[in-house]
């Protein structure tokens, strides 16, 4: 049958990454998807930059918003990033359109998850963001699908894979914050403003969507208690080893009395926790639902690859047609109940 017809807007590490796992992956992916998925257009600023994929062929816009229109677009995979600006436009153009959307854009989810979703849901039309919460782990489908029978009592993570690797570093090689930072951000993995990654927003970020789907209601994230590892020295790594603790950067969600309490801070994770020994840029979640017990996935939480993997999967579930409320179960109802207050912790 037809292909379906991609338009990739941001063509940076992850636009590329979803150009190659198309491309080799493509007869196991047509197979699964009930028909072949390929990128028709791609939309950036720079032409020239040499990204090690190969674009010809594709139809080129500076303009994201001319992308989305076009015809021969199907489908919109927003990698733009930012809360705000044009990655929201864009996502608000394409649903507009009626086109499925695919975003790994979780300041945009966290900040406007709820009126999109409620804007995607009236059009009839997917908005996925498998990649927009610790990269190739299906937290999203895992929570939202997976764990679809249970109520869940608390999402707990590793979701920054910056942090997870500074703290890494340090604990091995006895060094400080301030030494390994500039090796963190030569990985690649850091956000535009790295500030997000060392001070918790991005964890915050990726927490708040968690929360939304767990929960069934937005999160109000202004209302989120964040807290970065600037403050942890080589000292408290090394004296939490001694009390057998590893110290994570982590994000914390539960239900509480009167709300949804939702934080990021560093913590004392006792070493025979399954995530103490999750190390370097991987992440980990934790779901606790009543009937499935405690629920563990790993796996890398940045990069290429594995964000590309996550939205190809999102790719696959709108060629075979599978609609899943955006929020889950909850579906509309979540749009219209109003973002809970944080309760005291
Ligand atoms: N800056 C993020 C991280 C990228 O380090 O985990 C993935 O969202």
């Amino acid at each position: 049958s037809r292909p379906l017809s991609v338009g990739v807007a941001g063509l940076g590490t992850v636009g590329a990454g979803v150009l190659t796992v198309l491309r080799q992956n493509a007869a196991l992916i047509a197979a699964r998807a009930g028909r072949p998925i390929a990128v028709t257009a791609v939309s950036a600023r720079d032409r020239s930059r040499d990204r090690g994929v190969k674009l010809d062929g594709l139809r080129w816009y500076e303009d994201a918003a001319s992308m989305a229109a076009d015809p021969n677009v199907d489908v919109v995979v927003e990698l733009v990033g930012g809360s705000d600006g044009p990655a929201k436009a864009l996502v608000e153009a394409a649903l507009a359109a009626g086109k499925p959307v695919v975003t790994a854009n979780k300041a945009l989810l966290a900040l406007h998850g709820a009126a999109l979703a409620e804007q995607a849901e009236k059009a009839g039309v997917a908005l996925a963001f498998e990649a927009a919460v610790a990269g190739g782990i299906p937290a999203i489908k895992g929570l939202r699908e997976g764990l679809a029978a249970n109520r869940i009592s608390r999402v707990t993570g590793i979701l920054n894979g910056t942090c997870n690797y500074i703290l890494t570093c340090m604990r091995d090689q006895k060094r400080e914050f301030g030494d390994v930072l500039a090796e963190a951000q030569k990985l690649g993995y850091a956000e535009a403003d790295p500030s997000f990654d060392i001070d918790g927003v991005d964890a915050a970020h990726k927490l708040a969507i968690l929360a939304a789907l767990a929960f069934g209601r937005p999160v109000d994230f202004s209302a989120v208690h964040v807290e970065g590892i600037r403050h942890v020295s080589a000292l408290d790594i090394r004296l939490a080893e001694e009390l057998g603790y590893r110290i994570k950067l982590l994000g914390i969600a539960s239900e509480v009395e009167g709300g949804v309490s939702a934080r990021v801070h560093p913590c004392m994770v006792p070493v025979a926790h399954p995530i103490a020994v999750v190390d370097g840029v991987y992440n980990a979640v934790v779901a606790e639902g009543d009937f499935v017990g405690r629920v563990v996935l790993e796996g890398r939480g940045a990069g290429a690859g594995p964000t590309a993997s996550a939205v190809v999967a999102d790719l696959i579930d709108i060629a075979r047609g599978r609609a899943t409320p955006v929020w889950g179960a909850a579906g509309n109802a979540l749009a219209q109940t109003p973002a809970v207050p944080m309760a005291q912790h």
